[in-house]
């Protein structure tokens, strides 16, 4: 029988979008009471989003980077190299779980949404069956730029559509069929004047807001209109639409 999953803890630990004030108390214990906190990495000698807010909010943290292919689904081989890098970023953690370690995750926004945690979880629990996977909520992007924007995101009995438009505005337009539900649109940053086009089109661009890279050097919240109005956005873009008007 094999022993080595019993002690080691994999967390799953979500540091906000950027700015390091958004750490949770949560967090914070989770990250100073773990036996070693890694962040993703695009190459080992590259400093990530998450790795990068820590290094503000907690100077004396040390942090291990583990390299991850973040390759999208649409580009050639994509999918296929995100999945290797998965397993690779497991198999580095393995070790350390099988000597009974606890380990953080430092993820942007909050772990349990469209986050590299939840794959490498699944990667880590396909190598080690039973590990102790858990998770600590963050404050996620649009959370933030709800509160920056003063955007009151639902009411009453109100809905919400979350959708990503990384390849195109596809489900930006089907969401938009629904007047009655807010939406928010993550990934979208290359198509942020075709998103703006469609609000036009569909009478909901006014109160629609957009905020690149929160909480990060660069940063840039307003009117979706007005952000739109200079090109391609960068990855980390978020959009939010509320209801159609007289919809409560
Ligand atoms: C891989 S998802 C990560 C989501 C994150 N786990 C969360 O809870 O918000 C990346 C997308 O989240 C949004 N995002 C994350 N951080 C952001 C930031 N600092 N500024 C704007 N958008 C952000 C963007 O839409 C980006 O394309």
């Amino acid at each position: 029988m094999t022993q080595f999953s019993r002690t080691g803890r994999l967390v799953g630990v979500g540091v906000g979008p950027g700015d390091p004030r958004h750490l949770t108390l949560k967090a914070i214990d989770a990250l100073s009471g773990a036996d070693r906190v890694v962040a993703p990495s695009t190459a080992p000698d590259a400093v990530g989003r998450a790795e990068a807010i820590l290094r503000q909010a907690m100077p004396e943290l040390k942090i291990d980077r583990l390299v991850f292919n973040m390759a999208s689904d649409g580009q050639p081989g994509g999918k296929h190299a995100r999945e290797s890098s998965h397993r690779k970023a497991a198999e580095h953690l393995l070790g350390w779980l099988d000597a009974g370690e606890t380990i953080a995750f430092a993820t942007l926004g909050d772990p349990n949404l469209y986050s590299t945690f939840s794959s490498l979880a699944s990667a880590v629990n396909a190598l080690r069956p039973g590990t102790l996977i858990t998770t600590i909520p963050g404050i996620t992007a649009f959370q933030d730029l709800a509160s920056r924007t003063g955007t009151v995101l639902l009411d009453g009995t109100q809905s919400l559509t979350l959708v990503t438009a990384l390849d195109g505005p596809r489900a930006v337009e089907a969401a938009l069929r629904d007047p009655s539900r807010a939406l928010v649109v993550y990934k979208g940053g290359r198509y942020l004047s075709a998103i703006r086009l469609l609000l036009e089109e569909s009478g909901r661009l006014e109160g629609a807001v957009a905020g690149e890279l929160l909480g990060l050097p660069g940063e840039r919240v307003g009117d979706l209109g007005e952000l739109a109005s200079s090109g391609p956005a960068a990855y980390l873009v978020t959009v939010i639409v509320p209801p159609g008007p007289d919809r409560t």
